[in-house]
């Protein structure tokens, strides 16, 4: 397709492609789980999932948009020609559509905080617990909770509706640097409160007593989710890209900037949760509850708090617009629709389908399915099921079907110097993507959907037949170098 949508720069495509990483991962859901999980060891933990799990997928899944410009499923079926890699493709939009619909639901939190910010209502909350009713108050009641949903989500599909570069870069370019600017600002607040060392002895002294393999593993997945990866995202951002990109450096600098955030998030979060004596542990509740009333107690907290919220609402939209504009793609690229028509109709469907998620916290809060509302559910199947099956296939895809060598060839382009006298370089790439990243998302995926444990039993028991058969297979494999 001669006239597909590009990028004006490759600095305008790693603003966009780290604005879809940078998001509520970064700021709402990183800080409480590093809260949980013993702060500074647990980032330890995550800095190396990042970098040996997260930054190889990230390559392949721009490469394989980049070498095909098309969609997910339009880049499986063009370099496989299978059904079955075509439907995986299938997957990775079906799971945008997903997550988009309670993605958005959390997202309407904080547009809704962002009023309540500018109202001044965080003034007359004292404790957390007087928060907390007040959260409840306000989700419960399904007229503001579908209220703000749906501001959110008419300026998500706003933004793709005007295009990839007249919408989602110029959006990026507006935005993300506001974003840093707000974080900066927080930063820099948080730290100069009293007792704000402590907080930052949180992030940075390891309580290693706290890691668990638990622990490894919810790194791991969060560093899949903050990275959008495993439904095609960066895929479909990298189809806007020419061949003169040079992709190992984008990524490195998408992977930053993420990283960057998170501890930025945590730093500004924390130091001002122990000045004020509150909890770090509170789980998903910390920034609705426990910072509101640090706001609430600190000088200049409106000021602060509605930048706060501000920020919250900012990462979340550069991040929607790159989940909805996976499916929008794939109706571009492989129905010909017009991508005007494709953000109404498929923005509308996305919408609708994410209302039983934005009714799961009132009117629907006791339909539930095995104690999860569909809210819960919807998070479960994408976050737990969709993105590690998706991002298992992708590595596996790029190093084994396509194949590692024809992939590298395409990874070259534009990156030449990189790969110059450097072939330790590929062949620790190789050894990732081909054997570790896999490895790891599949001990992901078991745990995340709870087989961890009984596959376990199941190895100790049979361990000789798989000792036998690992054995047998590299016999195989380095027969068959011989050969050659
Ligand atoms: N990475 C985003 C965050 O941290 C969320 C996100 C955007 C996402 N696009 C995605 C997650 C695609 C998985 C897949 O909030």
């Amino acid at each position: 397709m001669a006239n597909r949508e590009h990028w004006g720069s490759k600095f305008g495509f790693v603003l966009a492609a780290s604005g879809s990483a940078i998001g509520l991962g970064n700021i709402w859901k990183f800080p409480y789980i590093a809260g949980q999980n013993g702060g500074a060891a647990f980032i330890f933990v995550y800095l190396i999932c990042i970098a040996i799990v997260g930054l190889p997928v990230v390559i392949a899944e721009i490469l394989m948009g980049r070498t095909t410009q098309r969609n997910p499923v339009g880049a499986f079926r063009k370099l496989s020609g299978s059904k079955f890699w075509t439907a995986i493709g299938g997957l990775g939009v079906v799971a945008g559509f997903i997550i988009l619909s309670f993605y958005a639901v959390i997202a309407g939190w904080s547009t809704g905080y962002m009023v309540e910010a500018l109202l001044g209502n965080f003034g007359q909350l004292a404790t957390a617990a007087q928060a907390n009713t007040h959260f409840n108050s306000l989700v419960g009641d399904p007229t503001w909770m579908i209220g703000f949903y749906t501001i959110f989500f008419v300026f998500t599909m706003a933004v793709v509706f005007l295009g990839v570069k007249d919408g989602i870069e110029k959006g990026s370019k507006i935005m993300m640097p506001i974003l840093f600017i707000i974080l900066i600002i927080l930063m820099i607040k948080g730290i100069s409160l009293k007792g704000s060392g402590e907080g930052l002895a949180f992030l940075l002294k390891p309580d290693w007593s706290k890691i668990s393999g638990q622990s490894v593993l919810i790194a791991l997945g969060h560093a899949f989710f903050t990275l959008s990866l495993g439904m095609g995202a960066l895929m479909t951002y990298g189809s806007y890209l020419n061949k003169k990109t040079n992709i190992p450096n984008a990524a490195v600098q998408i992977v930053f900037l993420d990283t960057l955030v998170a501890l930025m998030a945590g730093v500004a979060i924390f130091t001002a949760v122990f000045a004020t004596g509150q909890n770090p542990a509170m789980g998903p509740g910390l920034i609705f509850n426990t910072l509101t009333v640090v706001f609430g107690s600190m000088t200049g907290g409106y000021f602060f708090g509605l930048l706060f919220f501000v920020l919250l609402t900012v990462a979340a939209l550069t991040s929607s617009i790159s989940l909805l504009e996976v499916a929008v793609a794939y109706f571009v690229d492989e129905r010909g629709w017009s991508r005007q028509k494709s953000v109404l109709l498929i923005g509308s469907a996305i919408f609708l389908f994410g209302i039983p998620s934005a009714l799961s916290f009132n009117l629907l809060a006791d339909f539930t399915y095995n104690g999860k509302t569909f809210f819960d559910l919807a998070d479960f199947v994408a976050s737990n099921v969709l993105l590690p099956v998706g991002g298992f296939f992708i590595a596996i895809f790029v190093a084994w079907i396509w194949g590692f060598d024809k992939a590298l060839i395409e990874l070259k382009h534009g990156a030449e110097n990189i790969f110059k006298d450097r072939t330790w370089l590929v062949t620790i790439f190789k050894v990732f993507l081909k054997f570790i990243a896999p490895v790891m998302i599949f001990i992901v995926f078991l745990h995340s959907v709870g087989l961890l444990e009984s596959t376990i039993e199941q190895l100790k028991n049979y361990w000789i037949i798989i000792v036998l058969c690992i054995v047998m297979l590299a016999i195989m494999i380095s027969r068959k170098r011989i050969k050659k």
